[in-house]
């Protein structure tokens, strides 16, 4: 009986153990406090183990030894078989094993309790272990395949100011967010303007995404001879004047261009998202 209160007590302490852990965690996560509910938690289920081991499941060891069957001159070893076609002592070894089955099988379902608490334990542990994974950030959402770009917004500079046509001279780079959403890392954007005649849309105006298709870094580099975008980290190169494709570099796909006009108020405004997700991911695309 002690034993068994010794297996209770440990899946208790892992049970009491979790509990604390999912408080402190709720509270705030104090590392400390954590770490020892944990362990606590651990150690519990570690003594329920061992214990269970030691006293719960049977330890009775049962060997079956072959042995050979001696048939007098006369007999043949059929003779000693029973209508089985079992000798005696094949019986008696069958029947010791059934009584071994028996006490171990008698001693699993005197301890119901037990095997509850048991479940109960797993299960505090287990919603222990689960609790943490909140930490990993806020769900995904469909914020992978979209950005915070909008028909109609207006393109607006880390400054909170909101970009006219007028603004801009050829070969000038600006970092511009949807309207209202400044800083959106997702969302940030690159606005070039460059010689109307080669880009005839927007009067010479193009934007494309900001993140890097390769490891999302900023694009900040702008060769105006070259009419080219560089990623600073491992130099990726993407052709503006070519909807973004990768000129060299390891990035593997084009930085997604972003829709935009010029407003009858002279304001640059999206005509809508960006037409594929921005930056790395992981549903690289074959273009
Ligand atoms: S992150 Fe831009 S090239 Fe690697």
């Amino acid at each position: 009986m002690i034993k068994d209160r010794t297996i209770l007590f440990c899946l208790l302490l892992t049970m009491v153990g979790a509990v604390l852990f999912v408080v402190s965690y709720a509270l705030g996560g104090d590392r400390l406090y954590e770490g020892l509910s944990l362990a606590l938690a651990a150690a519990g289920l570690c003594g329920a183990f061992v214990g269970w081991a030691f006293w719960i499941l049977p330890a009775e060891q049962v060997v079956d030894e072959r042995s050979f069957v001696y048939a007098p001159s006369g007999r043949s070893a059929q003779d000693d078989t029973n209508a089985s076609g079992r000798s005696a002592q094949d019986d008696r070894h069958i029947d010791a094993a059934g009584r071994a089955a028996d006490a171990g099988t008698a001693s699993i379902t005197r301890n119901t309790l037990l095997t509850r608490m048991l479940y109960a334990a797993l299960g505090f542990f287990g919603i222990a272990m689960v609790v943490p994974l909140r930490s990993l950030g806020p769900a995904l959402g469909d914020s992978a395949w979209h950005t915070k770009w909008r028909k109609g917004m207006r393109l607006q500079r880390e400054d909170g100011s909101f970009v006219r046509a007028s603004d801009l001279n050829v070969n000038s780079v600006v970092t511009v967010f949807p309207e209202g959403d400044l800083g959106d890392a997702q969302a940030q954007t690159v606005l070039i303007r460059v010689p109307s005649l080669l880009s005839p849309t927007a009067e010479g105006f193009v934007a494309y995404s900001k993140v890097c298709t390769h490891a999302g870094c900023p694009v900040a580099l702008y060769r105006a001879a070259a009419k080219q975008l560089m990623c600073p980290c491992h130099q990726s190169v993407f052709d503006v004047l070519d909807n973004g494709r990768v000129v060299s570099g390891p990035a593997d796909h084009a930085l997604p261009r972003l829709p935009i006009e010029v407003g009858a108020d002279g304001y640059l405004r999206a005509t809508g998202d960006f037409p594929s997700p921005v930056g790395p991911g992981f549903w690289e695309r074959s273009s």
